[in-house]
Formats: structure tokens, C-alpha cells, sequence
């Protein structure tokens, strides 16, 4: 299977590329925080060993698992990150940003980014996602980009050190289609370049 994961997806204002070794510090400060790690099933606290670990994992995307560091194209740091399991008919994975850099709209150019390499570059009919219901950020960023309620579920948040309700959410590649028709939308996914 040809490895699709080396690729490179630019937005306007973000690079999502492979995990290096020297974003380990950017990486403890986006996911050490609380108010970050508190929507997240990450270890909490996210030490450098657990950076290590996770990129030592994840550097070398290979068919069917994907994850990308999120690059600000105007300074190089490093402020989120996103990933991709394949398994069958089901996939997962998650999407964070720095605490210090919401609310300016990269959620939604990352968000983007992820859905267009699934639909146009892996071919996937369908992305699964969730968000722990007290998620209102996620909840209305997943509803604004097409996503769907599914069901529910629950999940251990170390974080918050107990199990939390979560809303499990579904993601069509129609839905999705129709939900960027909006023309912010549409103008953030059509500068999305894949490389
Ligand atoms: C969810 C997350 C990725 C969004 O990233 P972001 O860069 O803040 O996203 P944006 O700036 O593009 O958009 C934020 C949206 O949330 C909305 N929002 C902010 N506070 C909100 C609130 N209290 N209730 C509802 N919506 C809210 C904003 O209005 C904006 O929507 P709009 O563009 O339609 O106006 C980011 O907040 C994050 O990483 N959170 C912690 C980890 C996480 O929750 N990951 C997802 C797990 S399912």
C-alpha cells in the first residue's frame, strides 16, 4: 500500500507535517495544560517522556495511521496536533490546539485539513469522531463542519482522573460536502493544498 502519511497539508496559516524529535517542547506545552488536556484521554501531566514516546511512535506515518504536528507557517512553532487510525470500517483519533492560540480560527483550518486528507487523499466515506459532553467548543465545531450525533459513550479522562460522558459523532463525506458550502468555510477549504 502506497504510504500516503509523508504527505504535507498546508492551510493558509498552518503546515501539518511528521513529528520530529524537536517538537517535544512545544508539545509538553500545548498538552501539559489542563485546560487542553481536560477535553483529552492524554496522560496528565504530559511529561517530556511521554513526548518522547509519543513521537518516537508517530515520526513515520505508515498506512492507515496517520499524525501530524501543526505548524504556524509565520514563526514554525509547533501549536497542535491531529491524528488518524484506520481500522476497517472504523477510525479514530483527535484534534488540540495550544490553549494560547483558540479562538483564532485555526481549529477550523486544522479541522478542515483533516477531513479533506481523509475524503480526497485516503478516500474514506466516513470519519468517527466524539467529544466529552462538556465540550462545547468541539460540539460546535464538529455541528458547523457537518458532523452528526451518533450516540453515547463514556471515557477515562486522566486529566480529570474519572470517566466522563461522551458524545460519539459521525462525519459524512456528504454532510461534510454540503456543510462547506458556507463561503468561509469554503474559502478556508480551498487553500488547503495537499503535497
Ligand atoms: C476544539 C479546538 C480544537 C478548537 O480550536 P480553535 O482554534 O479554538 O477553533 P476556532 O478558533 O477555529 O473556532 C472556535 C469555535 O468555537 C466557538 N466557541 C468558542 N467558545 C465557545 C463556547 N463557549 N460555546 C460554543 N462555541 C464556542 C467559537 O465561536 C468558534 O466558532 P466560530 O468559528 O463558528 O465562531 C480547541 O479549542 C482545542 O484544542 N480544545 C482542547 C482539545 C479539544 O477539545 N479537542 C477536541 C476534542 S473532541
Amino acid at each position: 500500500m502506497k504510504n500516503l502519511g509523508t504527505k504535507i497539508i498546508e492551510t493558509e496559516r498552518l503546515i501539518l507535517r511528521e513529528w520530529t524529535l524537536d517538537d517535544m517542547v512545544d508539545q509538553v506545552e500545548g498538552l501539559g495544560n489542563f485546560e487542553t488536556a481536560k477535553y483529552l484521554t492524554v496522560p496528565f501531566p504530559y511529561t517530556a517522556q511521554n513526548s518522547i514516546e509519543y513521537i518516537k511512535q508517530h515520526s513515520k506515518n505508515v498506512p492507515n495511521n496517520y499524525a501530524f504536528a501543526v505548524e504556524l507557517k509565520e514563526n514554525g512553532k509547533v501549536i497542535g496536533g491531529t491524528n488518524l487510525y484506520i481500522s476497517g470500517d472504523e477510525n479514530s483519533g483527535g484534534i488540540w490546539i495550544n490553549e494560547n492560540y483558540t479562538g483564532k480560527g485555526y481549529g477550523t483550518e486544522l479541522w478542515l485539513a483533516r477531513a479533506k486528507f481523509a475524503f480526497e487523499v485516503l478516500e474514506l466515506n466516513e470519519l468517527q469522531n466524539g467529544y466529552f459532553e462538556f465540550n462545547v467548543r468541539s460540539k460546535h465545531m464538529q455541528e458547523k463542519i457537518g458532523y452528526k450525533t451518533i450516540g453515547k459513550s463514556a471515557k477515562f479522562c486522566p486529566a480529570l482522573n474519572k470517566e466522563v460522558a461522551e458524545i460519539l459523532t459521525r462525519l459524512t463525506k456528504t454532510d461534510f460536502y454540503s456543510a462547506i458550502q458556507s463561503s468561509k468555510l469554503k474559502e478556508i477549504y480551498v487553500n488547503i493544498k495537499i503535497l
